[in-house]
């Protein structure tokens, strides 16, 4: 996969993207990232990506011209790749819109910064518009990094234990349960016996009832959505019932 990444602060990124899993998936061929600056776009002596908004209103608003050019700069006319644009309107980021976008051959990522980009990028340029969460972050950049990070890992390799990535919280339905490594006893608190036994068909169900009941204390709203058996549900109810 490729993704680039168009962003007035280009800076921002390498320290994330070369450390750790980023850094291991460029180094095995899985993911190439291109940074772009969109001030390299802009023209004039002065190389403004930025005006104020026609009829005021304060702000900052990115103007096209710099972002139309870097894309189309990097991207051949003909070639259909999805060209996302990083904004608090734009659809919720989930672990469905990840797994979506890690199908891509190809992703273009544009920045936001300041009050806005012009509409025109919204209606002519980008293909699809994603959110990160219900709050406003300075720029993109984050946002960007966000959505880079959780689409790498699922790509097919990167991650070192196999499968690990199936077990997500989120890839179930489900919040993942209690995880517990060496020492069985620390400062006198133990590790549940289960855990420790090895007994794989104890342990599933273990595992499967601590997601259950994670899920059903802190994310309810997840278990209207999940694949749950009836073994699940009778789990649930005892809960309810506690
Ligand atoms: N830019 C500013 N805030 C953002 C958010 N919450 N998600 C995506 N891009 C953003």
């Amino acid at each position: 996969m490729r993704i680039d990444i168009l962003t007035l602060f280009p800076g921002m990124f390498p320290g994330y993207l070369n450390e750790s899993i980023l850094k291991r998936a460029q180094e095995a061929g899985l993911v190439e990232f291109h940074l772009h600056n969109i001030r390299d776009y802009a023209t004039g002596k002065h190389r403004v990506t930025d005006e104020p908004p026609f009829g005021g209103g304060g702000g900052m608003i990115l103007k096209p011209g710099p972002i139309f050019r870097a894309v189309e700069a990097i991207k051949p006319a003909d070639e259909a790749c999805p060209v996302i644009l990083l904004t608090p309107q734009g659809r919720p980021f989930t672990q469905t819109v990840a797994q979506e976008l890690a199908q891509q051959e190809r992703l273009i990522l544009i920045c936001g910064r300041y009050e806005g980009v012009d509409e025109r990028v919204r209606q002519h340029l980008v293909t699809d518009e994603i959110s990160i969460g219900d709050y406003v972050l300075t720029g993109g950049e984050l946002a960007a990094l966000v959505v880079v990070d959780a689409v790498t890992r699922l790509l097919p390799g990167a991650l070192g234990a196999a499968g690990a990535a199936e077990t997500d919280s989120y890839a179930t339905g489900l919040l993942e349960g209690p995880h517990y490594t060496k020492p069985a006893d620390f400062r006198g608190w133990q590790v549940p016996d289960v855990v420790r036994s090895g007994h794989a068909a104890n342990l599933a169900r273990w595992r499967r009832e601590g997601a259950l009941r994670r899920t059903w204390e802190r994310r309810p709203d997840l278990l209207e959505t999940a694949v749950l058996s009836e073994a699940d549900k009778r789990f649930l109810q005892s809960l309810a019932e506690e």
